[in-house]
């Protein structure tokens, strides 16, 4: 199929996945294939979802349905949510969102805070997102009467009340449950994720630019400066996996009290898994999933990474290395149809304790060594940020081949992710529209300004 012709489709998947509320258009639904959808829930807009669809939108110079989504999950904050007695804290967004219309056809939202959802997950980056997509919006309309409205001030406020305020922590990474973020079910992902605290610094980021403490609370707006920083510096030292930090960590003596401590997080070198070594190549590296007491995650986890990169948390050098390893690990991480979502897979004794058995997230699955097209867009930004317009155009044409053709399948299953998902969704809507995004940012990089960081780093 010709590029043409695929984005023609893919605009067709986007444009049918529209949600009205009261005849505006305030979101895109997760996915509206033939047959149904796997899950009930595909039918409600998901807001990290929803970033791709917006992303597009913005691009396209038509920011009313963004602008609606943003005043419309703000104002289904729903204070008073509840999880059985336990109160839904102000500041949490839910993960997704329907509308239901009462006799007389007036149309009302209901939301999800993580309640109804399978495994009963809370969503930690909606939040996130959405001060991303605000970011987005302001950057692309230059319109500032959305940010300031005194509805979208509460909210960040509650956002950075409930991320800055008190906790048992000494880290400047944000603590967060299994399963919070894009993946949604249990995978060992508890605790410091990558992808959590990229999304979280791009949220500080954003701070300066969106909160105004004169009519709020300077000593918030401090704070998250403060957090932006030692975030920065932490991630950039703590999680980044190269081949000379693996043998420093290789050579790690245990059980070092104190301050001047080498492996100050009691890292025992026996945990460094027996692929990763000959898989590593000298040059190319990236950050660790995951980072906590005695506790690195060795696996690799595409968004998180990418994201690392688009909101500048990752330094020159290290989105240079990041790229080299797409480069010299390609079969591996971007496989017959882009891209893993991490890798490698787990199995065996690892997969029944770390999934508690979870068949949906079976090794070369789903979240678990699954292919996720919808994150196309963030390689295409990575790739181009660092550069390798090479490699975003090479793994757009390997998407080009088989996204259309297959009807934009939600997830691809296999070690070379070739094959489409055991229960994929077809018209997944944010497949679609990342390809879409991965094309416009091709076409035109300075789209790039849309992100936390990426304007000041034009501007350097
Ligand atoms: C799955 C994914 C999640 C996504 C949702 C809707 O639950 O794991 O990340 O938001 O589907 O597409």
């Amino acid at each position: 199929m010709t590029k043409h012709a695929a984005l023609r489709s893919a605009r067709q998947v986007l444009d049918r996945a529209t949600m009205m509320l009261n005849g505006q258009p305030i979101g895109t639904v997760a996915a509206r294939g033939r047959g149904g959808v796997t899950a009930e829930n595909y039918e409600e807009c998901f807001i990290r979802d929803f970033s791709a669809s917006a992303l597009v939108q913005l691009a396209d110079g038509r920011p009313d349905m963004t602008r609606n989504f943003l005043e419309t999950v703000i104002r289904i904050r729903e204070p008073n949510a509840r999880f059985d007695a336990h109160e839904i804290q102000p500041g949490v967004m839910p993960a997704s969102f329907r509308t239901r219309a009462d006799e007389a056809g007036q149309q009302s939202i209901i939301a999800d805070f993580g309640e109804r959802a399978i495994g009963r997950v809370a969503p930690v980056d909606s939040m996130m997102w959405w001060m991303v997509l605000l970011h987005a919006h302001a950057q692309a309309t230059g319109d500032r009467s959305l940010v300031t409205g005194r509805d979208i001030q509460q909210g960040i406020e509650q956002i950075l009340r409930l991320c800055l305020g008190g906790s048992f922590e000494v880290f400047p990474t944000l603590l967060v449950p299994d399963a919070s973020f894009m993946v949604d079910r249990r995978m060992g992902v508890y605790g410091h994720p990558l992808e959590v605290q990229s999304l979280f610094y791009a949220m500080l980021h954003t701070v300066g630019d969106l909160y105004d403490p004169r009519h709020g609370n300077p000593d918030l707006a401090d704070r998250a400066a403060k957090r932006h920083k030692l975030l920065r510096d932490y991630v950039r030292a703590q999680y980044w996996l190269d081949s000379k930090r693996l043998r420093e960590i290789g050579d790690f003596g245990t059980e070092q009290y104190g301050a001047g401590s080498r492996n100050a997080l009691n890292i025992s070198p026996e945990s460094i898994p027996a692929w990763l070594t000959d898989w590593l190549p000298e040059q190319g590296s990236y950050f660790a999933g995951s980072l906590g007491p005695e506790r690195m995650d060795f696996r690799f986890f595409g968004l998180g990474n990418l994201l690392a990169v688009v909101f500048w948390l990752a330094s020159t050098e290290q989105t240079q290395w990041l790229m080299d390893l797409y480069e010299q690990r390609w079969d591996d991480l971007i496989g017959a149809v882009p891209l893993k979502l991490s890798y490698p897979a787990i199995e065996g004794t690892e997969w029944r304790l770390l999934t508690g058995c979870d068949h949906k997230n079976a090794p070369w699955s789903y979240h678990n060594g699954g292919s996720w097209p919808a994150l196309l867009w963030t390689f295409v930004a990575a790739a181009l940020i660092a550069r390798h317009r090479e490699l975003a155009e090479r793994a757009l044409e390997q998407a080009q081949a088989r996204l259309a053709s297959d009807d934009w399948p939600e997830y691809y299953d296999g070690r070379d992710g070739d094959v489409i998902g055991r229960r994929a969704n077809r018209k997944q809507t944010w497949t679609a529209a990342s390809f879409i995004f991965a094309h416009q940012l091709l076409e035109r990089p300075e789209l790039l300004s849309l992100f936390p960081g990426q304007a000041a780093r034009g501007a350097a």
